[in-house]
This record gives structure tokens, sequence and C-alpha cells, in this order.
């Protein structure tokens, strides 16, 4: 991390919301890091982005995988972004254990790791900023669990991670987007329809609103008004509540 050269560090920057934040942070960072396992994909953004590329071809889900980007993150990055992540469709006991497993280890595992080893460096300079992306899934429960409930411990994480850091001027923020258009969907193997509509994000806006927000400050970024008041609205209902309006919509393949 040199004063000169701002550094971001991108995980899952082959596509959607990562690559959106490609475009957006090669505006004011000199170098990007990006993480996915697909290395043809991210080679195309030497070309792409203004900014020096360094592409860390790395599988987020196995200890290798991860060491090799925590090690990179410890040398100092002004910008870590842990946007890498994946669904599984249909319900939490039609996965064999091994899959539950990987998206564990890729939605949660490599966000606590990869985040204890981006903060000393931070800490140190007094700056700094971690972007955690979480999703509007972890404000309830659904019929995968695995997935919901990954994405509350990455939004959890990141509010006490703001609290702890306080005063050290190093910012966190868990970024909770609703339905984005990007490759999640098919790669989950949900059918998703057309994907147009009020409920559905354009991935460089919710980058945009992200990016808003962590300079206002504020630790968890709900992009778009409809996923506020959608939020909004689960948060003042009662658990028990939340829960019973969601199982009597969710009567598919009983
Ligand atoms: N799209 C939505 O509706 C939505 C809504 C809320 C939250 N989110 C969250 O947004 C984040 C980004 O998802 P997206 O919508 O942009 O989906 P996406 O288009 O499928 O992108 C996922 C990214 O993660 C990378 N990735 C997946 N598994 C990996 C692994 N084992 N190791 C390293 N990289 C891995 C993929 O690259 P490789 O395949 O090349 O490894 C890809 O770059 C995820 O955390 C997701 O949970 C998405």
């Amino acid at each position: 991390m040199s004063p000169d050269r701002r550094t971001a560090l991108i995980t899952g920057a082959s596509s959607g919301i990562g690559a959106a934040f490609v475009r957006r942070l090669a505006v004011d960072h000199d170098v990007l890091v990006l993480v996915a396992r697909d290395e043809t994909r991210l080679r195309q953004w030497e070309q792409r982005v203004p900014a020096t590329v360094e592409v860390l071809a790395a599988d987020l889900a196995t200890p290798e995988g991860r060491a090799a980007v925590e090690a990179r993150v410890a040398q100092g990055v002004d910008t870590l972004v842990n946007n890498a992540g994946l669904g599984l469709s249909g319900p939490f006991v039609g996965h064999d254990i091994e899959t539950l497993q990987h998206q564990l280890d890729v939605n949660v595992t490599s966000v606590l790791r990869l985040t204890h080893a981006a903060l000393p460096p931070m800490i140190a300079r007094g700056s700094g900023a971690v972007i955690n992306v979480s999703s509007v899934a972890g404000f309830f429960g659904s019929r995968s669990a695995g997935y919901g409930a990954s994405k509350a411990w990455v939004t959890t994480f990141s509010e006490g991670l703001a609290i702890a850091l306080n005063g050290t001027g190093v910012r966190v923020q868990a970024l909770c987007p609703g339905f984005v258009r990007t490759e999640f969907h098919e790669r989950a193997g949900m059918d998703v329809g057309s994907r147009t509509g009020p409920l559905w994000l354009d991935a460089d806006r919710v980058v945009s609103d992200s990016l808003a927000d962590l300079a206002r400050g504020r630790v968890v970024s709900v992009p778009s008004l409809t996923y506020k008041i959608l939020v909004g609205v689960i948060d003042l209902m009662p658990r028990r509540v939340t829960g019973a309006v969601l199982r009597r919509f969710d009567r598919r393949d009983r």
C-alpha cells in the first residue's frame, strides 16, 4: 500500500457485480488485483481499464486459493471488495454436504480470512475500505437456508467490524442488493424469467449506490428505494410474523 499507488483487490472480478466494481474502481485506483477462478476472463481486463491489472486466479473454496489471496492482501491494499459468492437453487436437503460446504467457504470463510489479512496494514495507515457483498436475502430465512444464513453472517460481521474499527479511519460496508442482472441465477440453476421489472437492478447501479453510501459512512447499503422499503418493513415485523409470511408464500415442490 503506497500513498501514491492506490490499490484495490476485488474477488469475483470475472463477472456481474465484481465486474462493475472493476469498471468503477479503475477510475480512482492505480492498481487492481483481480481474483476469480477463470484466469482468461480476468486477463481481458488488462485491455479494458486504465489501471494496472494484477491477475490472481484462485479458487476461494480451497485453503490454497484463499492463502494465495490472503498473502497478497496482507501486502496492503486500500480497498478490499469481498464480492465472490454463489447461490444454490432448491431446498437445503436437496444438496450434498460438500456443495453446501463449498458455498460456505466462498461466501463466509473467504470474507473472514481476507478481511483479517487486510485490516492490519489499513489500521496502521489510518485509512482503507472493506466492502463485503452481502444480500437482502440475509435479512430473512429462505428455503435454501445456507445462502441467506451466509449473507446474514456477512452483514452482521460487517456491522460488528464497523464498531470495532470506529476511529481508526478504516471504513467497512455490507452491500445488500436485491435481484441483480448477473450470471448468479443461471449459475445457481434458478429459473428467474425475463429479469425485468422494478425488483431487478443493474450491477453498475448497485456499485454506484454502494460507493455513494461508503462516502456517507453508511455501514449497511441497500441499493434502490424499493429494497430500502422492503428491508424497512421486514425490520419492523416480528420474526415469527416474517417467518409465517415466508412459509405461506413458499409452497413449491412439496
Ligand atoms: N445477482 C444477484 O441477484 C445478487 C443479489 C444479492 C447479492 N449477490 C451477491 O453478489 C456477489 C456477486 O455475485 P454476482 O451476482 O455478480 O454473480 P456472478 O455473475 O455469478 O459472479 C460471481 C463471481 O464470483 C466468482 N466466484 C464464484 N466462485 C468462486 C470461487 N470458488 N473462487 C473464486 N471466485 C469465485 C466468479 O468467478 P469464477 O467463476 O471465474 O471463479 C464470479 O466472478 C455474490 O456474493 C452474490 O451472493 C448477488
